[in-house]
């Protein structure tokens, strides 16, 4: 194949790549067509990877099998060992991942091109690059870090903090306008690219609870962006295109979370005026509450005229979303109107609830957000909560000072059952006691949530008249 063919076909591929990273985009906002989406997108960077391959001139096979092989080892392994509930933390590598892919991309640029042919546009993206690939890198390995419990999850601060970190990020931004201004300064260049990895850390230190899930996705959109300005920086378009896409997704997510959060988008942003550390993290409650058993919650279910579920992070790790469903249709064949909540940060990624729901076989018709059946929650004889904790604590509407307080909740507390399953009486993911479990009208049934429902279902099933197996 001739050059200027293999460079024509290469074009063609990254125009299709781009196109379909686009619908795929549009087909993930809704999960009857998110899984279309995401087939869409992976199709898309395929034929990026073979439009890319098709530049024979830049191919070193060598490298790019080993590339291939490392990868491919890499990702295998995190897809079969990271089980769902550690989504979050899989996703903060993958970003670290691509942040680096960009950050070495950009320093092999400028060590390998005169500076002076690449004009002014390129060598501000390539500042660009590296200074946010820099700190992506470093924010998404303490994001990590922070989720799989390696530091402390819950907020880290000192005193000063906001200063340090401003006066840090003003440096390291002049070192890149004075780079971009005279690009034989390698010194600016190696600096600005070590404080960016220092900045990276010290933005995610001081974030911590509740407020983890924006981090994520804003340092998705870091990540996007650095992908964009490597794209500018080597005159790639599908990666323009691509990290554009990632960019501002990743941006509008964050905005859209800390909306659902009630959370300042600057606070995350800049994260030294984040969240004030939660005053009793992970604290075991030593108070003692009667205990209910599956039996005493079959009792009550069946005599219920409406039910609503909400799950979880916990029927995540207990599995359970399978054998609630069951649970489910029993009572809808006894008559009982059943419908699940669905809070936009339950569990530990966006739609994870969703995800699991769906992998059971839940109509879409029967899940409800937030602001959609929150006032229906005072009309409703029994709520469930399967493995749910921050997303229905009442502490967000009354304890100043908790890492909860002003996120919207799950009113379950106006329902008039309220039945809890989980394993222990402790705290959720802010570390935030839950005085709800102390309330005359919640039920406790303690154990893991799926042990829990089946043993429920099994007595649901010896009941006369159900045909559910
Ligand atoms: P959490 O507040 O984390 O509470 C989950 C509860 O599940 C825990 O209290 C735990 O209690 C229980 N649990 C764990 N394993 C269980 C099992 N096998 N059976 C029964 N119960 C079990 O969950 P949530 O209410 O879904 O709130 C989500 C939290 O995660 C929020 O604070 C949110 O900000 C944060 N977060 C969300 C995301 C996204 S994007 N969704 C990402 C990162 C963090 P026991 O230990 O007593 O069983």
């Amino acid at each position: 194949m001739n050059v200027e063919l293999s460079h024509i076909l290469a074009e063609g591929a990254y125009l299709v790549a781009a196109i379909l990273f686009v619908l795929g985009l549009k087909a993930l906002s809704h999960p009857d067509t998110a899984r279309r989406g995401m087939f869409m997108a992976e199709i898309g960077m395929l034929l990026a990877v073979i439009g890319t391959l098709l530049y024979f001139e830049i191919v070193t096979w060598t490298w790019i099998l080993v590339g291939v092989a490392v990868g491919s080892a890499v990702g295998t392994l995190m897809a079969v060992f990271m089980p769902m509930t550690a989504m979050p933390q899989r996703i903060a590598l993958s970003h670290a991942f691509g942040a680096l892919a960009a950050v070495l991309v950009g320093i092999y640029k400028f060590i390998e091109y005169p500076v002076d042919d690449l004009g002014r546009l390129r060598i501000a993206a390539l500042g660009f690059e590296v200074l946010f690939g820099g700190l992506t890198v470093t924010g998404s390995l303490m994001a990590f870090a922070k989720l799989q419990e390696l530091v402390r999850g819950a907020p880290i601060t000192f005193r000063g903090q906001n200063f340090f970190n401003l006066g840090l990020l003003t440096t390291t931004v002049a070192l890149y306008i004075y780079f971009v201004c005279d690009p034989s300064a390698a010194w600016a260049f190696y600096t600005f690219l070590a404080l960016g990895f220092v900045v990276g850390i010290l933005l995610v230190l001081p974030i911590g609870g509740a407020d983890m899930p924006v981090v994520i996705s804003l340092l998705n959109s870091y990540a996007g962006l650095a992908a964009a300005a490597t794209g500018i920086a080597i005159d790639n378009k599908v990666l323009i295109i691509a990290g554009s896409l990632d960019g501002t997704s990743g941006f509008f997510l964050s905005i859209l979370m800390s909306r659902a959060m009630n959370r300042s988008f600057a606070n995350v942003l800049f994260g030294a005026v984040g969240a004030a550390p939660p005053p009793g993290t992970k604290t075991v409650e030593t108070r003692t509450v009667m205990r209910y058993t599956p039996d005493d919650m079959k009792f009550v279910l069946e005599n219920a005229a409406n039910v609503i579920i909400v799950p979880g992070y916990g029927m995540a790790v207990a599995q359970a979303q399978h054998v609630l469903h069951e649970i489910a249709n029993h009572l809808i064949e006894l008559g009982i109107q059943v419908r699940y909540a669905i809070h936009p940060v339950a569990g530990r990624m966006p739609g994870h609830m969703n995800v699991l729901l769906a992998e059971a076989n839940v109509s879409y018709d029967m899940l409800f957000e937030r602001d959609a059946i929150n006032d229906q929650f005072a009309e409703t004889d029994v709520v469930v909560v399967v493995g749910a904790n921050d997303v229905v604590n009442p502490a967000a509407r009354t304890k100043k000072g908790s890492p909860l307080y002003g996120m919207p909740i799950l009113d379950v507390d106006k329902a008039r059952t309220v039945i809890f399953l989980k394993r222990s009486m402790g705290a959720g993911f802010a570390g935030e006691e839950n005085e709800l479990f102390f309330d005359k009208k919640t039920m406790m049934v303690l154990g893991d949530a799926k042990q829990t429902l089946t043993a429920v279902a099994g007595q649901l099933k010896k009941r006369p008249g159900l045909v559910h197996g």
